[in-house]
């Protein structure tokens, strides 16, 4: 597949069949992940591959009530449908036949503190951890979206951050920062919606009402 075809119909795929992903297409996943970018070539990345049922269902069960958490609390509120569509995929979730955590290693990082620029050293830091790890999940994606597998995204496990780690044995100094939710999707694969560039791109200088 073209990768600008790749690139425009990667959306989020929430309604994942059952069926098993082949172990060569998880591996080819992984591979395309460590190609990533990262700050001063750390790959600070780490990876936690998971299919075992037990393990999905305590991984589903936390991600659901960390979603009721955020879904209450939301400032703008979920139409009645949407929010029922998201509570059917979760109820679901444990059924996806892989869920891959994606972790930053927070021992792998390069660290420069100038003097005078202490404070935005250590913001500088903070924003090329998360950095370095992102470009590798979007890898994941694209790689998922040419094998024809659909991914789906959640964080609400941060809400319950200390179960999660216990129940993955997960160290102090590894951040599980998301959960991608990898399967062959129910639905079809659709054109992303998305702002068109020119509302969004400044040429030259920040230009106000664009
Ligand atoms: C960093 C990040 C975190 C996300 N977390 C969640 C999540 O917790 N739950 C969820 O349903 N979708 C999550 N998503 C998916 C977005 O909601 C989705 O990409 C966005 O709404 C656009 O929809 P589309 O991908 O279907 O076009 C996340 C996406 C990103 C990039």
């Amino acid at each position: 597949m073209d990768v600008f075809e790749a690139i425009d119909t990667l959306i989020s795929i929430r309604r994942i069949k059952d069926t098993p992903v082949e172990e060569w297409k998880i591996e080819r996943i992984l591979s395309a992940a460590v190609k990533a970018p990262s700050g001063a070539n750390t790959q600070p990345w780490e990876f936690i591959v998971v299919k075992d049922p037990e393990v999905k269902k305590r991984i589903a069960e936390i991600n659901r009530r960390g979603a009721s958490i955020y879904l209450e609390a939301r400032i703008v509120k979920l139409e009645p449908k949407r929010r029922q569509y998201l509570e059917d995929c979760l109820q679901r979730m444990h059924n996806i036949p892989v869920m891959i955590i994606l972790c930053l290693n927070r021992e792998k990082k390069l660290v420069s503190r100038p003097k005078g620029f202490e404070e935005a050293s250590r913001k500088m830091e903070e924003i090329v951890a998360y950095a370095s790890v992102f470009p590798a999940m979007q890898n994941m994606l694209l790689a998922a979206r040419a094998l024809e597998l659909g991914c789906w995204i959640t964080m609400y496990h941060l809400y319950f951050e200390d179960e999660f780690r216990h129940l993955l044995n997960i160290p102090n100094y590894i951040e599980p920062l998301a959960i991608i939710n990898i399967g062959y999707p129910k639905g079809r694969f659709k054109p992303a919606q998305r702002r068109p560039y020119t509302e969004v791109t400044h040429r030259e200088r920040w230009e106000k009402n664009l």
